[in-house]
């Protein structure tokens, strides 16, 4: 793992998709998989913008959901994928035959995991991974107690991550408190991770993502053996951090 720390949500924001611009033009049949959240809207604005400018293309890449509520309409605008559509995917080129969602109101739960573990299997795997961090150390909707071995599954979210989601949902909204998310399995085996980490509300998972135990209590430390991930931390999130781990790392 190789941490990069950056000045502001800016320069994090302009560092991510200048590696994504660069990754996706050396890979460009590669399956991506991005995050919802607040975090990756910099990174979003930035790629559109590249790609407007002809300097990227998303034409011969595949797009997965990483993670969605599970009981809600297919056609709801509350989707974590009606987010993604809206904030990014519509702002691009990628074919719609090549972008993949969960079915959030599937009713047979285990066939529409077994049809996402197969789409993962018929491009080779995640070629590129996009993460957030969840301030209990999730990634995707990998909740705290998720091992290295956690397939693709629903799982039930916790307070933490149903209380960091609210903002999707209007305040008389009926939340759903499942929801899909790709596995640790598949996803730490993604050939390139990016983790974005940004701001002062970040700095305490981050620094127990970087110094505490590798466990599934932190599913995020399970990042931090592999070769091929990059986290890339603001000056906030960075700012719980020992120095010394600083200059070893960056
Ligand atoms: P955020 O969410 O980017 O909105 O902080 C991250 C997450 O909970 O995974």
């Amino acid at each position: 793992m190789k941490l990069i720390i950056l000045k502001d949500e800016q320069a994090l924001s302009n560092y991510a998709a200048k590696m994504v611009m660069d990754h996706i033009n050396d890979n460009p049949n590669g399956l991506l998989v991005f995050p919802t959240g607040n975090t990756p809207l910099g990174m979003f604005e930035s790629l559109v913008s590249k790609y407007q400018k002809g300097l990227v293309s998303f034409r011969n890449s595949s797009l997965l959901e990483l993670d969605e509520y599970y009981g809600i309409a297919i056609n709801s605008y509350l989707n974590l994928f009606a987010w993604l559509d809206r904030t990014f995917i519509q702002k691009v080129d990628f074919f719609p035959k090549n972008v993949f969602r969960f079915n959030s109101d599937s009713l047979n739960s285990e066939a529409e995991i077994q049809r996402i573990s197969a789409i993962i299997q018929s491009k080779n795997g995640i070629d590129l991974l996009v993460l957030g961090l969840g301030t209990n150390g999730h990634i995707g909707f990998n909740e705290p107690n998720s091992d290295p071995t956690s397939p693709t599954r629903i799982v039930k979210l916790t307070p933490e991550s149903l209380q960091s989601n609210s903002r999707y949902w209007d305040e008389d909204s009926i939340v759903p408190d499942s929801g899909f998310t790709l596995g640790m399995d598949s996803l730490l085996k993604a050939r390139k991770i990016i983790l974005l980490v940004q701001g002062n509300s970040k700095a305490e998972i981050l620094n127990a993502t970087l110094n505490s135990d590798i466990s599934a209590s932190v599913p995020s430390t399970y990042l931090r053996p592999l070769k091929n991930c990059y986290i890339l931390a603001d000056q906030e999130a960075a700012s719980k951090l020992d120095t010394n781990l600083i200059n070893n790392l960056g």
